[in-house]
């Protein structure tokens, strides 16, 4: 895999790094095209990033933030990413929750992943059969070499052209809604955070390994790809 590799010392030192990353290219885009789109992902990795990132003074004015994935529950739900992007980024830097586009996870899967496809198609103005290009696509990934909730062996690991989709999560007994392949592949930046000796096997496969995305979405790339990892992660490397 082609993609630029940062390793630091500790998971700390990875987070800042991708936050200070974040902002950097997300003011260059709004400085040349007034408003610049961010799409970040869940779980508990990128609670570090956000935290470094609330800490830096940054005009978040212009900025669109979207979710990478959302489990289908509440939004004050425990395992609510967006709970968890609210308590670490949204309060904790000021930012104006209008310029967050959340999946509705506490609606049907299916009607929360059309609602969540009609509100990028008019953020981003697209027609019918566009795909929207984000500024910058952080995203993470699992010990099993998933990223966003597109898991191995997902059916949707192939679709190209949707935007973003209903998955179910059968190990996790989860629904949610997610990015879909083509328009993580569009991205004009993509951040990808990994830390802990647990993604360490998946990050050889990943990184090092033949291309498999099918069995390794992590894989998924876009032109500019830049990972994030710690020395515990890339230990097997
Ligand atoms: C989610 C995330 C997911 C995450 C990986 C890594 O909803 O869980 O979007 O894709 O990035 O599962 O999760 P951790 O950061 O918790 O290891």
């Amino acid at each position: 895999m082609d993609a630029s590799i940062l390793i630091f010392d500790t998971p700390e030192e990875a987070a800042a790094a991708c936050g200070d990353r974040t902002l950097e290219i997300l003011e260059r885009a709004r400085r040349e095209r007034a408003r610049a789109t961010l799409a970040v992902s869940g779980g508990s990795t990128p609670r570090l990033m956000f935290e470094a990132m609330s800490s830096r003074s940054f005009d978040w004015q212009g900025i669109e933030i979207f979710q990478v994935d959302e489990r289908c529950v509440p939004p004050d739900h425990d395992l609510s990413n967006f709970r968890m992007i609210r308590e670490s980024l949204l309060i904790a830097a000021g930012i104006d929750e209008r310029h967050f586009h959340r999946v509705r996870g506490e609606l049907a899967p299916e009607e929360a992943a059309r609602i969540y496809v009609d509100d990028i198609r008019q953020s981003f103005g697209l027609n019918h059969g566009e795909l929207p290009v984000f500024d910058v696509i952080q995203r993470g990934m699992g010990p099993d070499g998933h990223t966003a909730s597109l898991f191995p062996g997902e059916p949707l690991t192939g679709d190209r052209t949707g935007i973003a989709a209903a998955v179910y999560v059968a190990k996790m007994m989860q629904h949610r809604v997610t990015l879909l392949p083509g328009v993580l592949e569009r991205a004009r930046n993509t951040l990808c955070l990994a830390t802990g000796k647990e993604k360490a096997e998946a990050l050889l496969k990943v990184l090092d390994g033949p291309r498999d995305p099918w069995n390794l979405p992590s894989q998924f790339a876009s032109t500019d790809t830049v990972w994030y990892i710690d020395k515990a992660a890339s230990v097997l490397r």
